[in-house]
């Protein structure tokens, strides 16, 4: 099931085909008052889908993909709607303390963590490390075992050397290749053997990973883990990953006497990307989820599970809005007309990195030509490849000025935003019932120039 309305936020007001407003806010003012590219997240639509995303779920855990956004506001909302937040680095991670996350409701990912990463999942920062790869696992094992031995020491503190509760082995779920790809593009299908995350389950990795997490006394080997790819809009996709991953399950059963009690089937649901598109609901990805592990958990012989997903752009995705200004219109004769915007591949690389696609539209009262043929939207920035947008109709020519809309542009925008031609990274506000938080400043030249070191 899914549904047909514009790829904005809920709470987008349209006059004809422009958007005129977001959570009760002009578009107008928000470009007068912030400045633009502003980054502007709908707080009702983006608590709407937290809470959709747990009613989906049930009693399983929805751990928000930090990596998406890792405003500390966003990652504030989501605690507050009691999810989860994984994060894949010692920023993201300092990012989600920033907003108040318990070591509880912490995961941590990443393929190839720091010394101090490590250090920190000793020092009991997180609730779940999940390990990526053998070496790893081996540094992780012996951290643990520091921390297991500092539990027995005469008069040893409720917390051990490290900082970790004293005496308590690591929780850690590993993370594997079920061999399934699934995604909108090849550098974000991450369950195959021929990428770099994960321990692949054909390749005997995974098996070998498991017999010594289970032999370590210094690990806690909760569950399993496995995220096969992003923008999947099918959740049948997902059919294949939870029947390979439950099947581990049960194969750990075999081997070790162990019944593992979690799996986290990763995130990957995708989203409408153009007018027109449905929008995949995130209620029948999670009855589809969850019958899959039901079917998959009778098929081998298992008690299901506790379930947890980690979605990002599902999540925050739709939810955000990119206000830019325009400024030059070029018409290049038998070739198009190019549609500049004061951001770029700056303030969202995706286009230019996997071609991903997000809804244009006019915004804002300004005064627009009659439209011609479809447009490209670029970016001020000094490569050919600034593109954001390639044959894009809108419902008028913008004129220098006017405002220009990106939908669906919450997710994998603010956190993979570079400074590049130093063009300082933009502002992002929340709005809600015509209220509008500034919860990121807009870069500032000093800003830019704060880490150089002149001769
Ligand atoms: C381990 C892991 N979990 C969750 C996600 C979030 O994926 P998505 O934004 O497609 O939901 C990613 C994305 O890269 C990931 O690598």
């Amino acid at each position: 099931m899914a549904s047909n309305s514009p790829p904005f936020p809920a709470t987008a007001d349209f006059d004809g085909d422009r958007l005129v407003a977001l959570g009760g806010c002009a578009v107008d003012d928000l470009a007068a008052d912030f400045g633009t590219p502003l980054w502007v997240m709908d707080e009702a639509d983006l608590r709407a889908r937290m809470r959709a995303y747990r009613e989906a779920l049930g009693d399983g855990d929805v751990v928000y993909a930090a990596k998406a956004c890792s405003v500390v506001a966003v990652l504030q909302l989501a605690l507050a709607e009691g999810l989860a937040v994984d994060v894949a680095s010692a920023g993201e991670l300092a990012a989600a303390q920033a907003a108040g996350a318990s070591p509880q409701r912490l995961v941590l990912h990443g393929n190839n963590k720091s010394a101090a990463e490590l250090r920190a999942a000793a020092d009991g920062a997180v609730g779940r490390t999940v390990v990526d790869d053998l070496g790893e696992l081996a540094a992780l094992a012996e951290l643990g075992e520091q921390r297991v031995a500092a539990g027995r020491q005469p008069g040893a503190p409720a917390s051990g050397q490290a900082g970790g509760p004293a005496g308590t082995p690591i929780d850690v779920w590993l993370r594997l290749t079920p061999g399934v790809a699934a995604g909108h593009h090849e550098a974000v299908r991450t369950g195959t053997d021929e990428q770099k995350f994960g321990l692949s389950i054909r390749g005997g990795l995974a098996r070998q990973a498991v017999d010594t997490a289970v032999a370590a006394p210094g690990l806690a080997l909760r569950g399993l883990h496995c995220h096969v790819g992003s923008g999947v809009v099918d959740p049948a996709a997902f059919e294949p990953a939870v029947d390979a991953m439950v099947g581990m399950l049960a194969e750990v059963r075999d081997r070790h006497g162990i019944e593992l009690a979690e799996l986290d089937l990763g995130g990957g649901l995708g989203v409408a990307e153009g007018w027109g598109d449905p929008e995949p609901s995130i209620a029948a990805y999670g009855k589809a989820l969850r019958a899959a592990v039901e079917a998959a958990g009778a098929a081998h012989g298992i008690s299901p599970p506790r379930l947890a997903v980690e979605p990002g752009r599902s999540l925050v995705g739709p939810s955000g809005v990119t206000l830019y200004a325009v400024g030059s219109v070029k018409q290049i004769p038998e070739v198009g007309t190019y549609v500049a915007v004061d951001g770029g591949m700056s303030d969202n690389p995706r286009y230019a990195l996997y071609r991903a696609a997000h809804p244009f539209t006019l915004a804002g009262r300004s005064a627009a030509k009659p439209a011609g043929e479809p447009v490209s939207v670029v970016g001020k920035h000094c490569e050919a490849g600034d593109v954001l947008a390639h044959h894009v109709a809108l419902s008028g020519l913008p004129q220098s000025g006017g405002l220009l809309a990106a939908g669906a542009a919450g997710a994998y925008t603010q956190s993979m935003a570079s400074t590049y031609n130093r063009v300082p990274r933009p502002a992002m506000v929340l709005v809600a019932d015509g209220d509008a938080r500034l919860v990121l400043r807009r870069e500032t030249l000093d800003d830019l120039l704060r880490h150089d070191v002149a001769l």
